[in-house]
């Protein structure tokens, strides 16, 4: 009899030697080792999962050094132990999310067809190829999924216009550049279920009438680039790409790229500019990259996330994930939590849970054991809020009436011994360094705003330093060409609005209005 063990080989739990775990667990007599991807809880990783009688009994963090008192207590068979934490699904941290998208990630084995399948992967495609493209572009609209890769722009408005355009050839991007901050929900999916990917991208196909399919994937992530171009391979073998869909007679191939590590290649037209091989610079927009993206083709272009997501929507239907969710912001997101945390992964809720919840009832609080002081949701670009605002729920609207944003749901905690000012000096220098140069107000603005920080630090003409900085992130927000320069003063203007002591200042600074 062999005992089957789950150890995995995503890259957060290779970088605290899953490897070697798995190495050691697969040298035993009558031990299978399945590499899946992770449950998301990052403090368990290498969290080792054991298949029993009474289910899959999980052990973590687990260190090739642990093994063998685990052994002597009998891990193959469920035994007691103080790294034993029993079955993943009745762990508080992962019982009570609301895993769509992420259901599969750290089950399953991450290219076994039959796997996938097992676990009810595949149905929305085959509901897909028995719809008309319209119809799956009114049920991805219906179902309220907007854009998980920052913007929120309503996913099925977006396909629409790609279905609406005539074009001899369009098609399907996959941004994967994931360059925020606190985010890696991209990369589990692409290393824990890259099949959801693969059937998400091949619907958008089939509802925008494109034949093709790039994944535009950072280079920071070789894990990742590992196991797509394995599934790419698998699924093609298995009649899920190619000439005959599934024996539908529709077709759908799909490439991986590798991005060479900017941020501003996450940008939608930058990173169309980098897909066709030129220096990934912003695009003047009209036209949209719906009409005229790639080659000038009209493209559908949509985060990991997004074409994740509507692989649920077409299994379950657009009301089942629109009843999921709070005021315009519908379905479930996948925060990741981040930074001083003492339980930091990945969690999948319906929109409208509150900062509060995630941070301390998922989150445990600070990894330090220090009061939270304040957390930036939404990437480098992101606004910072202040503990007196951890209630506010995440719900795009209820973010954009604070001047937040959620993005993509990347949260990243610090403890009260963070320096707001010197993070207000990182948005302006972050930026400086990422800037794609197009255009003044960001390519300049923000070299001059670690200036005019600096001085305003240093406490020369402290009121003069101030009125400049305002206008400076008024001048970046309304006339810069992009959102790269448009919301570097988010980070900027929020730290001085809620900590104006760190800068120096008595109380917060008034500045001209800003956009919500
Ligand atoms: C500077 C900058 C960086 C961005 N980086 C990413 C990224 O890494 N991944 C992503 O999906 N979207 C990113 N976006 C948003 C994209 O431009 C675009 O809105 C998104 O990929 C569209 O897909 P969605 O509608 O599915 O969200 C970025 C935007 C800006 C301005
Ligand atoms: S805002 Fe910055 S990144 Fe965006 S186009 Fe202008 S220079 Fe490029």
């Amino acid at each position: 009899m062999t005992t089957t063990v789950y150890v995995p080989a995503d890259a957060s739990a290779r970088s605290v030697g899953a490897d070697a775990v798995a190495a050691a667990l697969a040298a035993r007599p009558g031990v299978t080792v399945i590499r899946n991807g992770s449950r998301g809880m990052m403090w368990l990783e290498p969290l080792v999962e054991v298949v029993t009688p009474q289910g899959r009994i999980a052990y973590g963090p687990v260190t090739v050094d642990d093994l063998p008192q685990l052994l002597a207590a009998g891990m193959l068979g469920g035994g007691t132990h103080a790294l034993r934490h029993g079955v993943v699904e009745s762990l508080p941290y992962y019982a009570r999310q609301e895993r769509l998208t992420f259901a599969r990630v750290g089950l399953i084995d991450p290219t076994s067809v039959a796997d996938y399948e097992a676990k009810g992967g595949g149905v929305g495609l085959r509901n897909a190829l028995a719809m008309a493209p319209a119809e799956i572009v009114a049920a991805v609209l219906e179902s309220g999924l907007r854009g998980r890769g920052g913007a929120a722009f309503p996913t099925g408005i977006k396909w629409k216009t790609v279905l609406d355009t005539p074009s001899s050839q369009k098609y399907v991007v996959c941004n994967a550049d994931e360059g925020d901050s606190g985010t890696f929900s991209d990369r589990m999916l692409m290393e824990g279920d890259p099949f959801t990917l693969v059937e998400g991208m091949t619907i958008a196909g089939l509802a925008v009438g494109a034949t093709q399919g790039y994944i535009y994937l950072r280079s920071e992530y070789p894990d990742a680039a590992a196991v797509l171009r394995r599934a790419i391979a698998v699924a093609r073998d298995a009649g899920w790409l190619g000439d005959d869909i599934l024996g539908s007679g529709r077709r759908f191939e799909l490439e991986l790229r590798m991005g060479a590590g900017s941020y501003v290649c996450g940008e939608e037209t930058a990173l169309l500019e980098s897909l066709e091989g030129k220096r990934g610079q912003v695009r003047y927009r009209p036209p949209v990259p719906a009409k005229q993206g790639l080659f000038g083709r009209p493209t559908a272009l949509n985060n990991v996330v997004t074409l994740a997501s509507v692989t649920t929507v077409l299994a379950k239907g657009a009301a089942f994930y629109r009843d999921f969710g709070a005021g315009r912001s519908r379905g479930t997101l996948a925060f990741q939590l981040a930074g001083n945390l003492a339980r930091g992964g990945l969690v999948e809720r319906a929109f409208g849970v509150t900062l509060r919840e995630l941070l301390y009832d998922y989150g445990g609080g600070s990894a330090s054991g220090r009061p939270l002081r304040a957390v930036q949701v939404g990437g480098p670009l992101g606004a910072y809020i202040p503990e007196r605002d951890f209630d506010l729920p995440l719900d795009y609207e209820a973010f954009a009436a604070k001047g937040a944003i959620v993005g993509h749901g990347g949260i990243v905690a610090f403890d009260d011994t963070v320096d707001m000012a010197q993070m207000a000096r990182y948005a302006f220098e972050f930026c400086a360094i990422e800037s794609c140069g197009k255009c003044t107000p960001c390519r300049i603005g923000a070299t001059r705003g670690v200036e005019v920080l600096d001085r305003l630090l240093a406490r020369e003409q402290p009121a003069r330093q101030l009125a400049v900085l305002h206008d400076l992130c008024d001048t970046m927000e309304h006339a810069s060409l992009c959102a790269m320069g448009g919301m570097t003063p988010y980070p900027v203007r929020s730290a001085l609005q809620h900590f104006p002591g760190d800068f120096g200042l008595e109380q917060a600074a008034p500045g001209p209005s800003r956009r919500p």
